[in-house]
């Protein structure tokens, strides 16, 4: 059987199409999986000289092969395992939209900067684990926001300022570790801090010890107006 020459090059131009249509489709489902697109812009920020990251492939329609990861039934990611796996650089602010991860372990890794005020968007998270890396400047407040966390270990990093009183909020915290770090201020004692003991604030020179609860109102001495300083409000 003979083709026609307007015949071939109509076939051509299908072909043409389709193939378009194929890579668009392609590249249009790469960019509808947020966890894939996150975690690749992650990747390419980080120095990975053990390569645990090579099986981080973008051009798959989700991240659930991969290696260090974990998702539930519904191919939605919960879990990131990167402890002790030799990773340097930053945590992305984009982390914050990875909205049904329950677990963030990459503790003991050379993570440097900021913890980003988007992982307070993590609302199913019961574990953030990023003890002994290199983080800096403050604890967010919107950490407050991880109603659901039981397990939260900062220690062993550079944190600074003060402990926010949000995180006295998560009824549901079990075990909390800022202990090794430049935090400084007062222990919060109240909601869920009334449970934890010295060892989890140790080794933060610039910490003041925890007091212990005020006596009842009744038996404290109202200040006088002029003793209290210059209003902050
Ligand atoms: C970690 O990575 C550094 C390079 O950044 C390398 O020198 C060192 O050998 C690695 N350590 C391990 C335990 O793989
Ligand atoms: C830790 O990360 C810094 C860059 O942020 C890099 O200069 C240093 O070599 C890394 N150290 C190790 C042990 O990988
Ligand atoms: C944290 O730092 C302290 C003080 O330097 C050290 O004794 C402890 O072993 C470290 N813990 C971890 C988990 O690295
Ligand atoms: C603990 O006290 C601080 C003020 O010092 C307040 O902002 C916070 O909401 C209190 N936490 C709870 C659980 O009541």
């Amino acid at each position: 059987m003979r083709w026609k020459k307007t015949e071939l090059a109509d076939m051509q131009m299908g072909s043409f199409f389709l193939l378009a249509i194929l890579a668009f489709g392609l590249v249009l489902n790469v960019s509808a999986n947020t966890e894939v697109e996150v975690l690749y812009a992650w990747k390419a920020n980080l120095i990975d000289p053990n390569n645990v990251l090579q099986s981080w492939d973008a051009t798959l329609a989700n991240p659930c092969t991969w290696l260090h990861v974990t998702c539930n039934g519904d191919n939605n990611l919960v879990r990131i395992d990167l402890g002790k796996a030799n990773l340097s650089g930053p945590l992305i602010p984009q982390l914050g939209q990875l909205s049904n991860l329950m677990y963030l372990e990459l503790y003991d890794n050379n993570i440097s900067g900021a913890i980003p005020i988007e992982l307070g968007n993590l609302i199913k998270l019961v574990s953030l684990d990023l003890f002994s890396n290199r983080l800096s400047g403050h604890i967010p407040d919107s950490l407050g926001n991880l109603q659901r966390l039981r397990f939260l270990r900062l220690n062993n990093n550079s944190l600074s300022g003060s402990i926010p009183r949000s995180l006295t909020t998560i009824a549901t915290l079990q075990v909390l570790d800022l202990s090794s770090n430049h935090l400084t201020g007062d222990i919060p004692i109240n909601g869920s801090f009334a449970f934890f003991t010295p060892m989890s604030f140790r080794n933060n020179p610039g910490l003041k010890p925890q007091k212990f609860p005020p006596p009842p109102p009744m038996f404290q001495i109202a200040p006088t107006p002029s003793a209290k300083g210059p209003s902050s409000s």
